[in-house]
């Protein structure tokens, strides 16, 4: 024992406790959401005492959970904001919290966050899935994704308005465009997120969103709340079997399609994008992207795992491999745009 340690180069365990501290972070996330903790502190800062008597909690308990918020980086301290310490910490809500965590805004992540312990239920399945190859459900297949994706769709506009938003604002200085309206088609809309932010931008702009019937009512409901659904119109099916008018769109998007449709339909799925395409129009692809090297970011190929156990075929592509899709499915050129705190790039490519 003592000759084996004498080999090993000491560091403490500092990759394997981060990763740990994963799951407690989980647990004071949902905790604090479900406590009312964020709602809460909608009032103004709050001591953690006086948030204990508001909730009828125990006032220890809260305490050690705002602390470990801040830590998390998800209340400010306002009793630190460039004062000298008072004697008792007072929270409030920060930026991510009130944008996500309060019920009444529209970002307001407390249906992915249910939607996250279903797909922990999943995970559970890692082990067995490696051992076998065989996936705990086929999302890509159409009676799955008619169960599975109403709900999914919707849960998900959180993780992804934001930079939906940025896209456009980034089209529109890239290519300095005037005025025009646009022909969009959202394929695979699911809540249409990745079209709502082109329709608040011009109100001449119309979406077409593709996706199956039971999620086309959701789209509905999302682009009411967002006060844009008279710009768009519904073509309910399997983008499989339906037939798109050739030179049709300005921009076509794939909103994190791709990873459920494998290599062989995302080969045809671009072809079939290009076809829809008017000559030097766009498509833009968001997806979760591995480096080309495939060493990063964690999310992303983790994800590779996330749909290996969820669909037969599916896959993460990195920016190298895209290009070279869409290169080979007739696009002239390809290239992306990374902001600031995007988990991955988004891509684009050019009829
Ligand atoms: C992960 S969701 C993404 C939705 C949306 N684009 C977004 O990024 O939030 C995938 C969407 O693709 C739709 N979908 C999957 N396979 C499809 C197919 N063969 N034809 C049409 N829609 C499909 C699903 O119903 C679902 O709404």
């Amino acid at each position: 024992m003592l000759k084996y340690l004498s080999t090993l180069r000491l560091m403490p365990p500092s990759s394997i406790t981060n990763i740990l501290q994963g799951s407690w972070s989980i647990q004071v996330l949902k905790s604090a959401v479900e406590l009312g903790i964020f709602e809460a502190l909608t009032a103004g800062p709050t001591s953690a005492p006086a948030i204990a008597k508001k909730l009828n909690l125990q006032e220890k308990g809260v305490s050690l959970l705002a602390d470990s918020l801040v830590a998390l980086k998800l209340l400010d301290r306002s009793d630190l904001n460039g004062h000298a310490r008072s004697s008792e910490p007072v929270y409030e809500l920060n930026m991510a919290s009130q944008t996500y965590l309060i019920a009444e805004s529209p970002l307001f992540m407390g249906m992915y966050l249910k939607q996250h312990d279903e797909l922990d239920k999943m995970w559970r399945n890692l082990r067995e899935t490696i051992r076998t190859g065989k996936p705990v459900m086929a999302v890509n297949e159409d009676a799955k994704a008619e169960e599975i994706f109403p709900h999914l769709a919707e849960a998900i506009v959180p993780l992804n308005y934001c930079i939906a938003a940025d896209v456009v604002k980034y089209l529109k200085e890239r290519n300095k465009s005037d005025k025009k309206a646009l022909n969009v088609l959202d394929l695979a809309a699911g809540s249409a997120v990745w079209s709502i932010p082109f329709a608040q931008d011009n109100r001449d702009n119309h979406v077409a969103a593709l996706d199956f019937p039971a999620v086309l009512a959701v789209t509905r409901r999302i682009t009411e709340r967002f006060d844009v659904a008279a710009q768009y119109t519904e073509v309910p099916g399997n983008w499989r079997q339906i037939k798109l008018t050739p030179d049709l769109y300005d921009v076509i998007i794939l909103g994190h399609i791709l990873h459920s449709e494998g290599l062989e339909m995302t080969k045809q799925l671009l072809a079939y994008c290009f076809a829809a395409l008017k000559p030097g129009g766009t498509l833009e692809i968001a997806e979760y992207m591995p480096n080309d090297e495939r060493t990063a970011p964690p999310y992303a190929l983790m994800f590779g795992l996330n749909m290996y156990l969820a669909t037969t075929d599916g896959c993460i592509f990195s920016f190298e491999e895209l290009t070279s899709l869409c290169l080979a499915a007739g696009f002239s050129h390809v290239y992306k745009h990374q902001g600031v705190e995007y988990d991955s790039p988004v891509v684009f490519a050019t009829k």
